[in-house]
C-alpha cells in the first residue's frame, strides 16, 4: 500500500483528502494528543513555531469523523484505509477513539521525540518504558472498532528496535510502521528494514526521506509491505512518488 504519514497539524481532512485521487491507500490523521500530559507537552514543543501539537483531546473523536467526512465527501469512490495517530501517557488516554467507526487503525505513536513530549512519558518514551507500551497495548488489544498499528522510530539509544517489535508483535497488532531513520544520514536505514521485515510477520510500513520513485522502489526492495511519506506531501502531490512514470 502507499500511506501518508501523520504530520501533526497539517494531516487533517482538508490536507489529506486530494491524496485519494493520487494513489494513496491509507491516509494518516493526526497525531492527536489525548490526555492532559500530551497536550501540555504540545503547548511546549510548539513554542518553535510547532503548532501542529496543539490539538485538544476534548471531543477527539467527533473532531476524527469530521475530517473522515471531508475526506470520503471529497472523493465517495476511495476505498483506502484510515489510520489515526495518537500520542498518550497511559494507556486509558488510548480509549478515545474506542467507539468510533468512522476509522480502520488506531496507531499508538511511539514515536514523536520532541524532548517535552518524550519528558511527559509519551511518543518514543514508550520504547523505553517497555511495561508502559505492554499496558496500553493490552488496552487497545480489547478495541473492536479498528485494527492497531505501532509507530516506532529505529535508531534509539539504549532501544533494541528487534526486541521492541517482538514485544509489540505479541499483541494483536496488525500494523508496524518504522520511521528507519538513519542519524546524521539523509537517507532510510534500509538495513534495519532489511533485519525487521525478515524477523516480524506484521504489516511492515517503511519510512523516511522517500521522496522519488527511486526511494520508493529501494525501501519496497527491503521487503517492507508498504511505503510511506510525509514531508514529500507537504507540497500537495505524491503521484511522482508513488506511480512509475
Ligand atoms: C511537521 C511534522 C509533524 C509530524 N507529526 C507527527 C506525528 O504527530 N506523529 C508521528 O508519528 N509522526 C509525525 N511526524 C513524522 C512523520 O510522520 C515521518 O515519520 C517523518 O517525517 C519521516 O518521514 P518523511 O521523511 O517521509 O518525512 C511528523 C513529521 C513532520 C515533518
Amino acid at each position: 500500500m502507499n500511506v501518508l504519514s501523520a504530520m501533526a497539524g497539517i494531516t487533517d481532512g482538508e490536507f489529506c483528502k486530494k491524496f485519494t485521487k493520487q494513489n494513496v491507500d491509507m491516509i494518516t490523521l493526526g497525531g492527536y494528543n489525548t490526555d492532559m500530559e500530551s497536550f501540555k507537552a504540545g503547548l511546549e514543543n510548539s513554542v518553535d513555531n510547532r503548532r501542529e501539537f496543539l490539538t485538544c483531546p476534548h471531543h477527539l473523536s467527533v473532531e476524527v469523523s469530521e475530517q473522515v467526512e471531508l475526506i470520503k465527501e471529497y472523493n465517495p469512490s476511495w476505498n483506502g484505509l484510515i489510520n489515526v495517530n495518537l500520542r498518550g501517557t497511559k494507556p486509558d488516554s488510548f480509549k478515545l477513539l474506542k467507539d468510533n467507526k468512522d476509522i480502520d487503525i488506531l496507531e499508538i505513536n511511539a514515536h514523536c521525540r520532541q524532548t517535552a513530549t518524550v519528558n511527559a512519558g509519551a511518543g518514543q518514551a514508550l520504547l523505553q518504558n517497555t511495561d508502559l507500551l505492554s499496558e496500553i497495548l493490552e488496552e487497545v488489544s480489547q478495541h473492536s472498532n479498528y485494527d492497531l498499528c505501532v509507530k516506532i522510530r529505529a535508531n534509539v539509544d539504549n532501544v533494541d528496535t528487534l526486541k521492541i517489535i517482538e514485544l509489540i508483535e505479541s499483541y494483536n497488532v496488525k500494523y508496524l510502521h518504522v520511521d528507519a531513520t538513519n542519524p546524521g544520514v539523509m537517507e532510510a536505514d534500509y538495513d534495519i528494514l532489511n533485519k525487521i521485515t525478515s524477523s516480524t510477520n506484521m504489516h511492515v510500513i517503511g519510512n523516511n526521506s522517500v521522496t522519488c520513485h527511486e526511494d520508493y522502489l529501494k525501501m519496497k526492495n527491503t521487503g517492507v509491505d508498504s511505503v510511506s511519506v510525509a514531508r514529500a506531501a507537504m507540497d500537495g502531490d505524491v503521484t511522482h512518488i508513488f506511480n512509475e512514470n
